[in-house]
């Protein structure tokens, strides 16, 4: 695009428009993947939720389909210590729920299925050598992160916070992805846990572009032209959009998610942590309600999801989502329904 005025990050991975289809674990397909880097953007794909299998499978199916750049995606978090106490408070806290829904509270729940970026992913990353690899809640240790440069994928990840950018570029990334307030999923905050100094993407941006010295990605609330805009004219060089593309057919998504996408509405998300244990934007429903959105009593991420599984296979077998996140960003009203390939274009303005 001739009008970007900074083509750093498009020189840097390879790409035609400075537009990142987000990498959303659990709702982002192969096929998404694919049709953003076809439509020449950046496709991610998010390993969180995904076995070594799973990826593997992933990634040859993307690498048959585009040999454009695209983005693998981990998160960086150290799996907690097992604490039986914390789990047992959990557990009373749902209680109720499990007896209301004809479910034993003393029965053995499955552990959550959030993995961090290890050794065995990294030898996917080694196998497949994608172009780009994001991180979210910091960094992997030096090693790994010495044994992904090694391939020499351009490595990003998010910030929440001025001090996080810095601490990122002091050790290496090629470019930071400024996530405020507004965005959907989990915030990839790791220097402090206090969600009330978050900071919203307008004073994020221009901040984090001040203080260091690698390009800037804009992230959070971001669903249309405009804000591809403003994120520019912020001194971003680039966005990635996550919410928006939920809408997509090629983003796996349960019915009533959906439905709360296309009734939008500015107010109707919220961070809580009673999913995973860490913090994240989604659509409020009964459980974010009645015990949070935010809890002290929700176990350390990523356990709390564990005790939550039975209860949702009964509830979303329903079509209730009382128990289920559904994530999403403040911007989901600005989404329209569209193709990823027709909403990578438009995001750019074409
Ligand atoms: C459904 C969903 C899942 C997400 N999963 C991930 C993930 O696996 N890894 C990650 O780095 N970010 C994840 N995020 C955050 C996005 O990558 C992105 O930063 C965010 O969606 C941008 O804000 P927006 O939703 O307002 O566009 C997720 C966001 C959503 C909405």
């Amino acid at each position: 695009m001739a009008n970007w005025k900074d083509s750093r990050i498009l020189e840097l991975f390879g790409i035609e428009l400075p537009i990142i289809q987000a990498p959303m674990a659990g709702a982002t397909t192969p096929e998404m993947v694919i049709a953003a880097s076809e439509a020449g953007g950046l496709g991610s794909l998010p390993g969180a939720m995904l076995s070594i299998e799973q990826m593997t499978q992933a990634m040859d199916q993307i690498r048959a389909a585009t040999r454009n750049s695209i983005n693998v995606n981990f998160f960086s978090h150290v799996d907690p210590e097992p604490d039986a106490a914390a789990q047992m408070k959990w557990r009373a806290a749902l209680a109720p729920y499990y007896v209301e829904l004809g479910l034993n509270p003393a029965d053995p729940v499955p552990s959550s299925n959030r993995a961090p970026f290890d050794a065995t992913y990294c030898g996917l990353v080694e196998k497949y050598r994608p172009e780009v690899v994001s991180f979210h809640f910091g960094l992997p240790n030096a090693e790994l992160l010495g044994r992904v440069r090694a391939t020499g994928a351009k490595i990003i990840a998010s910030a929440t916070t001025v001090a996080e950018a810095r601490w990122l570029a002091d050790h290496g990334v090629d470019a930071v992805i400024a996530m405020g307030y507004e965005a959907g999923g989990h915030r990839g905050n790791f220097l402090s846990d206090d969600m009330g100094t978050q900071v919203g993407t307008i004073a994020l941006v221009p901040q984090i572009v001040d203080a260091v010295n690698v390009p800037v990605i804009a992230a959070g609330g971001i669903a249309d032209p405009r804000g591809v805009n403003a994120a520019f004219a912020l001194g971003a060089s680039a966005v990635q959009v996550g919410t928006a593309y939920l809408l997509t057919p090629e983003a796996k998504v349960s019915e009533f998610h959906r439905k709360a996408l296309l009734a939008g509405g500015d107010d109707k998300t919220a961070l809580t942590n009673l999913f995973t244990g860490r913090p994240a934007r989604g659509f409020m429903n009964r459980l974010m309600k009645e015990i949070g959105p935010l809890a002290d009593i929700a176990p350390a991420f990523p356990t709390a999801g564990g005790a939550l599984t039975p209860l949702r296979a009964i509830t979303e077998k329903a079509g209730r989502s009382d128990f289920s996140n559904m994530w999403s960003g403040q911007s989901a009203a600005l989404a329209r329904v569209m193709t990823t390939r027709e909403l990578t274009r438009y995001l750019a303005g074409l």
